[in-house]
């Protein structure tokens, strides 16, 4: 049962806010009106080297373009580093807490901007130029960072892979956007275990010439165990070496405001990761006022998001928006479970944390070790506590509220997505009365929508898919390199709106309830999986003929991955086939990819035309045999009693 309760607004928001529920309806009501005068005077929360004159200029249908500021010119870096120079030097930017407990340092605007004009000198000397694609695969430290500004600095393109992929997914995606210049470190370090990155990479560079024919030009390495890696020479730099030749001091390059600031790749319900491609003027405006509102953010406040710059939320609210912003952010590289499951809390006392933003699945997963270790930490700091990524269960999020905020913080689920730049639909503090499990109500500029399968809008309380039907600065522009599949995969199921892939539900208040994918994409951990991916992944092992791969729920992960294989003809399937699939997906994709299920299938349910009945495999992964819906189209119904009673043997 969903528990739809008003919280009211705590009187710690109330305290605080800079927008209260008034200036809300206010602010929500002229975004809406008139998008065009409402960016026109929020624009200048950006420093423009070129005032932009024009503002919207965004088409859903016909020719899809989405165009924002078209005319102005700024940097991303200045407006995240240099412009707080004069009053802030001294202002510490981040603060670094180690995976282990022990390492701790500190860095102010005026080390970051010096830091980061280095980083760019080591970059321009090293012959990567404005455009070009630059791959960072990295670890949870300051330099990843410093590395992304650099790149926003000198206007090259920067596309972040999370530490956790593969040397296939690497290579698939160096190969994707032509880039040719990659910045690792030796190796990264988690829960005190090592994740070999250079290694990694290496092995990525050799996939790429091999499958690809392509080549890498220069590997940067950022030297962080200090493991002895080996190193190709005239192709691997070493950025402590590169320190020593380079100047402090690096101009910022003028770009324009449609100019691409970065490429990340998410997965879709086909084919292969998509390159999402975000440009600097709408998305810095977008992450630097989303984060100031939906965190009520106020200068010297100690700010922590613990996701990994690896995803969109370390992009948005680590990297531009807190930055943007003058803020103090705690930048975290370990894992909430190491050296025990009270790590946040502990963190957060020991750097006085305001504002804290996770995942659900980090939340229930610190939920299932106990109370104590939240209760033996003092916790008095907190003031907000947020979270991304997948919808939270009632139960997770009582438990945030009444336990880790001793009720007396206010909580904002923040629906958004790797495509919409920063968040969509969250309560505002102080402005939103709260529903445990409600993303609540969308913020300034966005009209979401909700329709039925044939395209109709639905008014009042209803289900249906969600939409968004106009365009917000914050916005993708393209797929990278494939402006036909934007168009296809976003403004295709309905023509002139922005499909979600999510199901949503509002009730009679006007709280939007996020349900999940609609479409064939699992989100694991708050991370996304295409099911084709890994199904492409599993039949590309010599022993598999097919694949089929649907989400099913898991206490901690939200949804896990249950994998139907069926095996060639000559093969007997067993335990340790099922390990060495494992094995497999991790090595194609990466960890996040394992299938926590693998159930042999003879055969797999489809249609007479051949399409997998995806509908009745995550039925029986749910074990809800009772309710299999319709089976009458399937060719051969033996199939499926047969997956039922491998099954239920389980
Ligand atoms: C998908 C986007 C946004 C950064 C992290 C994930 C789901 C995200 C929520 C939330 C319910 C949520 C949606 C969305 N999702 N936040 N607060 N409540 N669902 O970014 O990898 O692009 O995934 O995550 O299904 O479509 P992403």
């Amino acid at each position: 049962m969903t528990d739809t309760t008003l919280y009211p607004v705590p009187q710690s928001a109330l305290d605080h806010t800079l927008c209260d529920h008034d200036r809300y309806m206010k602010m929500y009501a002229q975004s809406v009106e008139d998008p065009e005068g409402f960016w026109r005077d929020h624009k200048d929360r950006l420093d423009w080297f070129k005032v932009p004159t024009k503002i919207k200029d965004t088409n859903f249908s016909g020719p899809v373009s989405i165009r924002w500021f078209d005319d102005g010119q700024l940097n991303a870096c200045y407006n995240c580093v240099d412009r707080h120079l004069e009053t802030d030097r001294d202002t510490v930017a981040f603060i670094f807490e180690g995976d282990d407990p022990s390492v701790t340092s500190t860095i102010t605007y005026g080390d970051l901007h010096s830091h980061v004009c280095r980083f760019a000198n080591i970059l321009l000397k090293n012959g990567v130029k404005k455009g070009d694609r630059v791959t960072l695969y990295m670890p949870m430290i300051p330099e990843a960072s410093y590395a992304m500004l650099a790149c926003a600095r000198i206007g090259a393109v920067h596309s972040v892979i999370f530490g956790g992929f593969s040397s296939e997914a690497i290579a698939g995606r160096l190969d994707d956007c032509q880039s040719d210049f990659i910045i690792t470190a030796d190796e990264g370090i988690r829960g005190a275990k090592t994740i070999p990155l250079k290694a990694n990479v290496d092995k990525a560079i050799q996939i790429l010439k091999e499958s690809y024919k392509q080549e890498v030009k220069k590997v940067l390495m950022i030297a962080h165990t200090n493991a002895s890696v080996p190193l190709t020479s005239g192709r691997d730099i070493l950025y402590h070496e590169e320190l020593e030749t380079v100047d402090a001091d690096c101009p910022c390059t003028p770009m324009n405001a449609e100019d691409p600031l970065f490429i990340l790749y998410t997965s879709g319900s086909t084919g292969k990761p998509k390159g999402v491609l975000h440009t600097t003027g709408g998305y810095l405006l977008w992450a630097s006022l989303t984060h100031e509102y939906v965190f009520d953010y106020k200068k010297g406040e100690i700010y922590w998001c613990t996701a990994d710059v690896g995803w969109i939320t370390g992009h948005s609210y680590i990297v531009y928006g807190p930055l943007s912003n003058c803020a103090t952010s705690v930048i975290f590289e370990g894992v909430p479970n190491y050296p025990d499951s009270g790590r946040f809390w502990e963190v957060v006392d020991k750097h006085q944390v305001n504002i804290f933003y996770t995942a659900p699945t980090a939340i229930r997963a610190v939920m299932k070790e106990g109370d104590h270790l939240v209760t033996q930490h003092s916790r008095a700091s907190l003031r907000l506590l947020g979270t991304v990524g997948e919808p939270i269960n009632p139960e997770a999020w009582n438990w945030y509220y009444s336990v880790v905020g001793d009720k007396r913080c206010q909580i904002v689920d923040t629906w958004w997505q790797t495509e919409t730049g920063g968040a969509m639909i969250t309560p505002l503090p102080g402005a939103t009365a709260l529903k445990p499990g409600s993303a609540t109500r969308p913020i300034f500029g966005i009209k979401p929508a909700l329709l039925d399968a044939e395209g109709t809008i639905l008014e009042g309380a209803a289900s249906g898919n969600l939409v968004i039907l106009d365009s917000w600065p914050g916005q993708m522009r393209t797929v990278y390199g494939d402006h036909e599949r934007f168009v296809q995969t976003y403004f295709s199921t309905y023509d002139g709106m922005y499909f979600t892939g999510d199901g949503c539900r509002r009730d009679e208040d006007g709280y939007y309830w996020i349900t999940g994918r609609v479409d064939d994409v699992i989100n694991v951990s708050g991370h996304r999986m295409g099911t084709a991916e890994v199904e492409s992944a599993l039949v590309a092992h010599h022993h598999i003929a097919e694949a089929a791969v649907v989400g099913f729920p898991h206490d901690i992960k939200g949804q896990g991955i249950y994998a139907y294989v069926t095996c060639n003809a000559d093969i007997e399937p067993d335990e340790t086939l099922k390990s060495e699939l494992t094995k497999w997906v991790r090595t194609e994709i990466g960890p996040i990819a394992s299938p926590d299920a693998i159930q042999f299938a003879p055969g797999l349910p489809k249609t007479r035309s051949g399409k997998i009945m995806r509908r009745i495999l995550r039925k029986i992964a749910e074990k809800d045999f009772s309710n299999l819906g319709d089976t009458s189209t399937l060719a051969d119904p033996s199939i499926v009693e047969d997956l039922i009673a491998t099954r239920q043997k389980e």
